[in-house]
């Protein structure tokens, strides 16, 4: 199908809406340029929504949540090429009212975007509105790290993150190595890229860790929260590994990846860790937990939008009875490991202490990693802007008798 504007951009903007509402199909054959476009759009409307959402309500009579989902997605939209990309107004106004299918309400979306093209920006906007993000979020940041460091997270957070990956097998070209490992490659190639065998994407910090579990002994493992396999790929070729996961669709994919990656030694289980069969029988046990994924927003930027204090109770529970669930499946002299893409301490260092005070038999080691993402105690402790990298957190034991 083409699309008959006659404006240039109109498909790559019908496409953002599309994705915007939550769809996936692509009605319009477009150029990879375009797709990018559409894309990007796409993701500076979700990441910029309480910036956006502030400036079009001072056109809209209406609440911005009682308007036609439609009207409230072109608009969306457009605000995102006027206020962050700073398309052109002309080519931003026409070709996202000519993308907008209703005609009943072009006129609306055309009106509130020519108004909005000529909007200013004033100084007095509160930085949780400024950087988009959770009010109650931002607040607790700023309790925790100040004020300046919470700007440079929240600066980082709205960044579009590199492209790379850790090479398992033949180093690609136009790479460069990562900060800490060499064998994490950053692509610097734009555009449509062809990767080699056996190369998983994946954030540095995840290769950093996933570099930690594997180096730690032991030949029988058991990784609890595998799909879709970030971890697996370090693991497997260290020892016997069974990948346990309950969510069959992102076990899924840990199979496409499987098959991708050419796993031979690990062996995918679609089970609850809350109902284990394995007693004291492994070397190393991994959990890497469900979390509020605040450490990884730059790539995981629509999960903000998600966060809310039940949100981060609801998961310390889950992560707390993960971890003591798992931690029966460790063998006498065992390794357990422990981690999470959150930078919250309720998830991290206080879910370390709360286990450590109900289990004195598990001794904590130093996590294996470069000794300048070590913390004095011993966690892997990523803080993004600091570091360069996305955030996480990892902490290991051995099983004393
Ligand atoms: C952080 S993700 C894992 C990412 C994966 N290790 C990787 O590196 O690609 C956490 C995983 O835990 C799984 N999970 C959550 N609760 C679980 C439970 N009770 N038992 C087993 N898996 C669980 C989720 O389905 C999710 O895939």
């Amino acid at each position: 199908m083409k699309t008959s504007s006659k404006v240039r951009g109109t498909g790559s903007r019908i496409q953002a809406g599309i994705l915007l509402k939550g769809g996936s199909s692509r009605p319009y054959p477009l150029s990879s340029e375009d797709m990018a476009f559409a894309t990007r759009m796409y993701r500076e409307a979700v990441i910029w929504r309480k910036r956006i959402d502030y400036a079009l309500s001072k056109y809209v009579r209406q609440e911005l949540d009682t308007l036609d989902f439609d009207v409230l997605t072109s608009l969306r939209i457009g605000a995102a090429q006027l206020l962050i990309l700073r398309t052109p107004a002309h080519a931003a106004v026409s070709a996202t009212v000519e993308a907008h299918t209703s005609r009943k309400t072009r006129g609306l979306v055309n009106a509130v975007l020519r108004k909005l093209s000529k909007h200013v920006e004033k100084d007095d906007i509160p930085d949780h509105v400024f950087y988009s993000h959770p009010e109650e979020l931002v607040r607790r940041w700023e309790s925790r790290y100040g004020k300046v460091l919470t700007k440079k997270l929240l600066v980082w957070n709205n960044q579009p993150p590199p492209l790379g990956g850790y090479a398992f097998g033949k180093i690609p070209e136009d790479t460069t190595p990562g900060s800490f490992l060499e064998k994490y490659r950053v692509i610097q190639r734009q555009g449509a890229i062809k990767l080699p065998p056996f190369f998983y994407i994946q954030d540095e910090s995840a290769s950093i860790v996933g570099q930690g579990m594997a180096k730690l002994p032991g030949e029988s493992i058991l990784e609890i929260g595998a799909a879709p396999g970030g971890k697996t790929a370090h693991l497997d070729g260290t020892g016997f590994v069974v990948s346990l996961d309950k969510k069959v669709r992102r076990m899924n994919r840990w199979l496409e990846n499987s098959e991708r990656m050419g796993w031979e030694n690990s062996f995918p289980v679609g089970a609850d860790c809350s109902a284990l069969p394995f007693k004291a029988q492994f070397d190393k046990v991994i959990i890497d937990a469900p979390c509020t994924n605040t450490g990884v927003y730059r790539r995981r930027f629509d999960a903000r939008w998600n966060w809310t204090p039940k949100l981060e109770q609801g998961l310390v529970v889950i992560q707390r009875k993960m971890l003591q669930e798992s931690s029966k499946a460790v063998k006498l002299g065992g390794i357990l490991v422990y981690s999470t893409c959150s930078i919250e301490p309720a998830e991290n260092s206080e879910a370390v202490r709360f286990f450590e005070k109900n289990n004195t038999m598990f001794e904590r080691i130093p996590f294996p990693a470069p000794k300048e993402l070590l913390t004095s105690e011993g966690f892997l402790s990523v803080f993004p802007p600091e570091i360069g990298l996305d955030g996480l957190f990892a902490v290991a034991w051995i099983k004393k008798s």
